[in-house]
């Protein structure tokens, strides 16, 4: 038995926030940011529209692509950093919106990491038997947690969300996950509290995104480099026999080594870090959905997600579509 995607969708907000309107916020350049990053503009969710409202958006559309209502799905995993609520969980606020009913419904928390880490859970429940039809989102406002005056980040980030239905299957799906994470990382990448550490200054919402950005770059091109290496191991796989890497969009140049160690060319690379920037847990199904619905990813393709972000947690999915 396998677990098989079988339909795909996306969301972002409507307002788009380039380069040149960071320009007035902070001392930066397009120059700059796009030479360092490949950012060009990212999506921003307006006052009072929430992860959750992203995350309804796209899962509709998913649901639509996979045929599927609202009593077939059997549970719902939301991976995201920056949930509407402390709880209940954006999942079951997103159960209540979609009226399924009475079926599982968590988060997931692995920052940038957390769709893959939802697809590998998900892969498990439908592998036992716990589950046959699975909606997995990946949805972010981490906009939200940026500290506006700090251009080392809030350059970097978007937000936006992209969903798949995942179903029991007898053809080949997920062929294999690898997951991983190193907490002795925990502060080269982090929000600086939180309502358990710093009560006050999370109540006064004065934590933000903070990052050793030159340092975060290492390590992630070095472990993304291995996990490729993982991944096509554990499968007894060539480098050729993979028709799509659909990375993490954090920056084009993590994404350009990346491509490097698996000699593909970038047209087999799907990348939309230039319009999105980085929309942490929903970066990858939001490419995913992109190349689904442009026609570039086609059925019975082998496909390679990965993914690093904040822990550090990094990870892998290998399937076929
Ligand atoms: N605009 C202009 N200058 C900026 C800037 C910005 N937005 N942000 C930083 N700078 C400056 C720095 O202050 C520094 O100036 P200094 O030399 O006078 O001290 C200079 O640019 C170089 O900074 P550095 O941090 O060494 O740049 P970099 O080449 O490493 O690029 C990142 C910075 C953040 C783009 C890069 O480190 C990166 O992408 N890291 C990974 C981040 C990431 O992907 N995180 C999420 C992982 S999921």
């Amino acid at each position: 038995m396998y677990s098989r995607i079988v339909g795909t969708g996306s969301y972002l907000p409507e307002k788009i926030m380039t380069n040149h309107d960071l320009e007035k916020l902070v001392e930066t350049s397009d120059e700059w940011i796009v030479e360092r990053t490949g950012i060009k503009q990212r999506h921003i969710a307006p006052e009072g529209v929430t992860t959750c409202d992203l995350a309804e958006q796209a899962a509709r559309k998913a649901m639509e692509a996979a045929q599927v209502s609202p009593s077939d799905i059997d549970l719902i995993v939301v991976a995201t950093t920056s949930a509407d609520r402390v709880f209940p969980s954006t999942a079951c606020l997103l159960q209540d919106r979609l009226d399924v009913r009475n079926c599982p419904a968590f988060d997931i928390q692995a920052v940038c990491t957390g769709f893959v880490y939802a697809l590998a859970t998900v892969d498990k429940f439908i592998k036992t038997g716990a589950a046959k039809c699975a909606l997995v989102v990946g949805a972010e406002t981490l906009s939200r947690l940026l500290d506006w005056t700090d251009r080392t980040t809030c350059v970097l980030f978007g937000d936006g969300a992209g969903a798949v239905i995942v179903k029991a299957s007898e053809e080949p799906g997920i062929l294999s996950t690898h997951l991983h994470a190193n907490g002795q990382y925990k502060d080269l990448l982090t929000v600086n509290g939180g309502i358990s550490e710093t009560p006050d200054d999370f109540r006064a919402g004065r934590n933000y995104i903070k990052m050793k950005g030159n340092e975060v770059f290492k390590v992630a091109v070095n472990t993304l480099g291995e996990i490729v290496d993982e991944t096509l191991a554990a499968n007894r796989m060539e480098k050729s026999d993979i028709d799509w890497l659909v990375p993490h969009q954090a920056n084009i140049r993590i994404i350009n080594a990346t491509a490097k160690k698996l000699r593909m060319p970038m047209d087999r690379v799907v990348t939309t870090v230039d319009r999105h920037g980085n929309t942490s847990a929903a970066s990858i199904p939001l490419a995913f959905d992109v190349a689904v619905r442009d026609g570039r990813i086609q059925r019975g393709e082998t496909i390679l997600m990965e993914a690093f972000g904040g822990g550090f947690t990094w990870g892998s999915v290998l399937l076929k579509y």
